[in-house]
């Protein structure tokens, strides 16, 4: 027997101030993009907004249904987008925000599980990282290089060939 060990790095920052003016960006329109949520359920708005590497700029909102698995969360409502919009065109770097009624926005989210294989996913089969800026309206901020790093052992399209 052999134990093994997972671990990854990734970056805190006390706030948005601290981080590059891009960066910044980023993360304030993810903010702003929470308002577009369809979130009647949860009252919970989760906004996404990527850079992909021709510069282009999408968002992503969750989008809820009464039928609640049918409900889709920002992150990929995004990636579909962007897929749809410009397929093949990587992701370079997508900030994630939220707010919610009766629930402070002090700290980052991360993504759900299916949300974390999605993006696995879509980084390997174009071959480039997602960085991933993770923040609330207020309060510290997350970097993380690739989102695979947030998905060990994960089930991938090399298992199906
Ligand atoms: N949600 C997201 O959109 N992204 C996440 O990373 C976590 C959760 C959504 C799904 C649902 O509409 C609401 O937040 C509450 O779970």
């Amino acid at each position: 027997m052999k134990e093994t060990k997972f671990e990854f790095n990734y970056k805190v920052y006390d706030s948005i101030e601290e981080l590059p003016e891009q960066e910044q960006w980023l993360l304030n329109e993810a903010r702003e993009v929470t308002a577009n949520a369809y979130a009647p359920y949860s009252h919970f708005q989760v906004g996404a907004v990527a850079r992909l590497v021709n510069g282009e700029i999408i968002t992503g909102s969750n989008q809820e249904n009464a039928s609640f698995p049918v409900g889709l969360c920002a992150e990929r409502v995004l990636l579909a987008s962007a897929s749809s919009v410009f397929p093949r065109v990587p992701v370079d770097v997508m900030a994630i925000s939220y707010k919610g009624e009766g629930h402070a926005s002090d700290h980052p989210i991360s993504p759900c599980g299916i949300c974390r294989q999605s993006l696995q996913e879509f980084e390997s089969r174009l071959g480039h990282p997602i960085k991933l800026i993770l923040g609330g309206m207020t309060g510290p901020v997350y970097v993380i290089d690739n989102a695979k790093a947030l998905l060990p052992l994960a089930f991938t399209s090399e298992e199906l060939r």
